[in-house]
């Protein structure tokens, strides 16, 4: 499957002879699956029509910043939803005037309008003239649009428009596309893998209405599924109760209450998965038989029998194949040698020890202080960071070893 199917596009065309290529673009992007909102510059719609635009794209195409509407009724085009909605953007072609405006914020037509509000990759294919091309001010306005992160696909030689020839032409449309693909694949390290993520407390009935429990808020656990799925991964997230909610659509979200439900639940998944990560705080213990009506005070102080609640990542250790097995470990004392200790009793591949040590690391802060202890004993120690960016470093070890 293309690392493009399923990807959000924001397709810019602006006023350039080769906007006549861009229908094709738009095809090859539908055909790998793709969905495509196309922005024009007033300019880009002498060149090439808005209809043949929105019939290819199966999506209005948009070039002011309002619509006629019925009545007195306009239609505001609203650019920052259309920013927010994309994966990335793909400007082609660029015009010289368009690159200029875009180095200079200025927003004087929705298609800069987006481009400002976006928050995705960027990616431009320029097209002009060989001479507009070379000339110092569109060399230094493509090097600042480099500086700012965004990717250009250079101009190629060939025949112009003009009649001359040399380095001025849009990058081909398949070799836009080819470019894209593996640039995206450069982006996505996870890409083509699965990844299981248990987060959160599980809850423990005592009766229909009290519970064992903990004050873990899956902040951990839902930073991993969302940098999982950033970097291309296809991720389950299995989460006992919390107040939380993934941003990311490709995260499937799984919710339980208790480490019985979280034990069913993974292994409906696991045998398929290629990285199993537990960082939920799963209760040790649940009352043996739970009250099934409310417990009353007149009866007296109860007395809960508890017993030990199953072991999930114990028993994803048991059935490791091709999995990668990450467990975390939160200890107050000979921390490295217990975290260890627990990395081999339960079969895990690595642990990431919490520290408790500083204060807003671990359990409900944003902020945690790791270490990553593979099986054979090599640790990573990083610094009290936010959950956030926990994430990305845990990650970096994960592709690290696999
Ligand atoms: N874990 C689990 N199922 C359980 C208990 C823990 O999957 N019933 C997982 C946690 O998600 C974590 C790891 O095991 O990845 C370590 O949990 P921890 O509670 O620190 O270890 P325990 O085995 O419970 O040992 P102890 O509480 O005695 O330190």
């Amino acid at each position: 499957m293309s690392i493009l199917s399923g990807k959000k596009v924001l397709l810019g065309v602006t006023g350039g002879i080769a906007a006549y290529k861009t229908p094709l673009i738009v095809r090859l992007l539908i055909k790998q699956g793709a969905q495509v909102k196309v922005v024009m510059t007033p300019s880009a719609t002498d060149f090439v029509t808005p209809l043949t635009l929105s019939t290819l794209s199966q999506n209005p195409v948009l070039s002011s910043f309002t619509e006629e509407g019925v009545g007195d009724h306009a239609h505001w085009n609203n650019h920052v939803e259309l920013a927010l909605w994309a994966d990335f953007m793909l400007i082609a072609p660029v015009t010289s005037n368009t690159l200029s405006s875009m180095v200079n914020a200025r927003c004087n037509n929705l298609l800069l309008a987006c481009y400002l509000s976006a928050q995705c990759p960027v990616f431009i294919a320029p097209a002009m003239d060989l001479d507009m091309y070379a000339h110092p001010a569109n060399q230094k306005n493509m090097a600042l649009l480099e500086s700012f992160g965004h990717i250009i696909f250079p101009a190629q030689e060939g025949f112009l428009a003009s009649g001359l020839e040399g380095k001025g032409r849009m990058m081909e449309p398949e070799d836009i596309i080819a470019t894209l693909t593996s640039q995206l694949e450069k982006d996505s390290p996870l890409y083509g893998k699965s990844v299981l993520i248990t987060a959160g407390p599980t809850h423990e009935a005592i009766d229909p209405v009290r519970f064992i429990g903990n004050h873990s808020s899956g902040k951990m656990g839902f930073a991993l599924a969302e940098e999982a799925a950033r970097q291309g991964a296809k991720v389950v997230l299995i989460s006992g109760p919390t107040a939380l909610s993934p941003k990311n659509s490709q995260i499937e979200l799984i919710r339980v209450v208790s480490a019985q439900q979280m034990h069913t639940a993974v292994f409906q998944h696991y045998h398929k998965v290629d990285i199993a990560i537990a960082a939920a705080a799963v209760a040790d213990f649940t009352p043996a038989e739970p009250a099934q009506q409310k417990i009353k005070k007149k009866t007296g102080l109860p007395e809960i029998n508890l017993i030990p609640t199953v072991d999930i990542l114990a028993d994803m250790g048991q059935q490791k194949k091709q999995q990668f097995l990450l467990g975390f470990a939160l200890e107050t004392e000979n921390e490295l040698d217990n975290a260890m200790a627990k990395c081999t009793k339960k079969n895990a591949d690595a642990i990431v020890l919490n520290s408790l040590k500083d204060t807003d690391a671990g359990f409900g802060g944003d902020q945690n202080k790791i270490t990553f202890i593979q099986k054979n004993g090599t640790t990573a120690s990083f610094e009290l960071k936010p959950k956030t960016e926990v994430a990305v470093d845990i990650f970096a070890q994960i592709t690290a070893s696999l």
